[in-house]
């Protein structure tokens, strides 16, 4: 290899030396008989300065930025007035005896020479290929392979074994779409692309694996969202005979060396648990971030017998106590909490020992607790919710998220806060389909997620909602980073869970016979989780969207802007396909 070093790594005490560099014109600087070429590579900037009588002044002048070059020359210290802090290289200058054009590039579509960035993201996704050449880019990339390699290591150490597992497969059941391709040898049937490993990481237990891990890639056919896109990488694993309290215990041990290794952050020993009924209770969301305080505070006893219309017989009463708000910023609260279930968000401001405006006045015979309880400043706002319990919470929830992100609430606390959130219901009630006689449910997980065994009785009765799984999320920062649960090895428990989500045996069989066939013929009791890899590193590179720490992501539509997927495809390859395009789709 002719380079000698990196261009960043230069320093005073390379002076001297003699060195190859190869990289990008990062800019020309055009003085009068003198050029300052600012060359880049991976590693950083360095300065190369050709003066008038430079064997390579000619060719220095023919340099645009992006151009890739090739100097040797002589590393200089440089003269006193020009040495500078600014960035690591900036004592010293390379002066090049040769030059070389390796090749030529049109001007850049937006310049990633480290001026403030002013190109759309859409700008970006289309020329991912210059956006990656930007050092923050290249610090993403480098920090998710960090990540990987240490999770690779503590994995192997500890006895895991990384197995992987087809793309082509049928459908696995995590709640979204599928992405289906259709066959060409079978016409008229389709492979689906998996939504998680789900179905072959429980099949590695009962092959007796022990343990297993994989850098997965799912695909789901969802709403896509700032931290969600349709393929998209899980860190999966899966281990045989543990408790679930061995598996938190050993994703705690390894998310605490991925944070001291990688970002040097510490993180608690052991993790903060809430169940779900407290994050709900105390947060309103199932995810919350604990990085800050503000609880909800429940107030439902206050109101047992009010005269107050739109809060008498509520089954849930909570409040929220913030500084001042202004009438405007209420407005956009409350059109929050309708989005997120409630029928309105009261509101009311303390004044002395009152409660004035909003609601205040119907409030009298409250006022002294609301006060008391919530410890409302001089001026502040209550903001109130009242409803079914999942709704009331759930709508305060995301005015408190809302509020972190109005007052900044969030930068005042650690850098970090994890927690696992535990207990999750097993079923969630399918609202308004009600019709065919009774409830209908679904699984809150996944069907495979094991039951509580204190809850296994509720199975058939008025109270499957109350049936807790042995199920757990990873929260970080008010994201979901991870979810598992301690899975059903017993097909008796299995039939059950099938029977509760309105699957008939025949209907279960269609779908998942081999591994019914496979839960029969000797399972391990086993546990596993997915850890949300992109979002991890969302998170721990605080990056506004999980866009920013995957090479080449999708956007909001689920489009790859550069490559121009998805696209449309011959005629003749989907009548290979046995495929025929109806109505809309169909360009022809
Ligand atoms: P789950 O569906 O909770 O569990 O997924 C695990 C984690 O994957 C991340 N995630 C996503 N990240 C980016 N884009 C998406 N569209 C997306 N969907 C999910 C989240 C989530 O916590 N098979 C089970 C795991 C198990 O039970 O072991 C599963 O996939 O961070």
């Amino acid at each position: 290899m002719k380079r000698s070093s990196y261009v960043g790594d230069l320093r005073a005490e390379h002076a001297g030396q003699r060195v190859t560099l190869q990289g990008w014109v990062n800019r020309v600087r055009d003085f009068p008989e003198q050029y300052f070429v600012i060359l880049r590579d991976r590693s950083g900037l360095a300065q190369l300065t050709v003066e008038a009588d430079s064997p390579v002044y000619q060719v220095a002048g023919t340099l645009k930025s992006e151009y890739v070059i090739e100097v040797s020359g002589t590393v200089r210290l440089r003269g006193e007035g020009q040495r500078t802090g600014a960035y690591p290289t900036g004592e010293i200058e390379v002066i090049p005896d040769s030059l070389v054009i390796l090749n030529r590039a049109t001007a850049p579509a937006f310049p990633v020479d480290g001026s403030p960035l002013t190109a759309s993201e859409e700008l970006r996704l289309k020329y991912r290929y210059l956006d990656l050449r930007r050092p923050e880019m290249f610090q993403r990339l480098k920090l998710r392979s960090q990540v990987q390699a240490t999770i690779t290591a503590f994995l192997n150490a500890e006895g895991f074994l990384n197995v992987e597992t087809p793309l082509l497969t049928r459908s696995t059941p995590e709640g979204a779409r599928d992405f289906l391709v259709p066959s060409r040898l079978t016409p008229g049937e389709f492979y689906a692309l998996p939504q998680s490993p789900q179905l072959f990481k429980q099949l590695l237990m009962i092959a007796g694996v022990d343990r297993y891990y994989q850098f997965a890639r799912c695909f789901r056919d969802e709403d896509l969202r700032s931290d969600r896109q349709p393929d998209f990488t899980q860190l999966d694993l899966e281990m045989s005979f543990v408790t679930q309290e061995e598996l938190l215990t050993l994703n705690e041990r390894l998310m605490r060396e991925v944070f001291t290794q990688v970002l040097g952050e510490a993180l608690p020993d052991p993790f903060p648990r809430l169940t779900y009924r407290q994050a709900m209770d105390t947060y309103g969301s199932d995810k919350p971030d604990l990085r800050y305080g503000l609880p909800l505070v429940d107030v439902t006893d206050l109101f047992a017998e009010t005269g107050f219309a739109a809060f008498a017989g509520a089954h849930t009463v909570k409040v929220l106590a913030t500084s001042a708000l202004s009438r405007k910023q209420i407005d956009e609260l409350e059109r929050l909490a309708r989005q997120n279930g409630a029928g309105g968000l009261a509101w009311t401001r303390r004044e002395g020992q009152a409660l004035t405006g909003g609601i205040g006045k119907f409030l009298e015979a409250q006022t002294a607790e609301l006060i008391a309880r919530t410890g409302v400043v001089e001026g502040g706002t209550l903001l109130l919710t009242a409803g079914p319990w999942k709704k009331a919470v759930s709508a305060l929830g995301a005015v408190r998220t809302a509020l972190r992100d109005l007052f900044g609430l969030a930068a005042n606390g650690a850098k970090f806060s994890v927690a696992w959130i535990t207990e999750f219901p097993q079923l969630e009630r399918i609202e308004g389909d009600t019709e065919q006689g009774g409830e209908r449910w679904t699984f809150m997980h996944h069907p495979f997620t094991g039951p509580h065994p204190d809850d296994i009785k509720l199975f058939g009765t008025s109270q499957m909602g109350e049936i807790r799984a042995q199920a757990y999320d990873l929260v970080l920062n008010g994201f979901e980073v991870g979810g598992g649960s301690v899975r059903i090895h017993d097909p008796a428990i299995q039939a059950q869970m099938f029977q509760a989500i309105g699957f008939s045996q025949a209907a279960a069989r269609d779908k998942f016979g081999f591994f019914l066939d496979a839960l029969a013929s000797g399972t391990p009791p086993h546990a596993g989780i997915a850890w949300g890899f992109d979002r991890l590193l969302m998170v721990m590179s605080n990056a506004a969207s999980i866009r920013e720490v995957i090479a080449f992501p999708k956007n909001n539509r689920g489009a790859d802007l550069m490559a121009l997927a998805p696209s449309g495809v011959d005629a003749a390859q989907l009548a290979e396909l046995g495929v025929a395009l109806v109505g809309e789709a169909d360009r022809q």
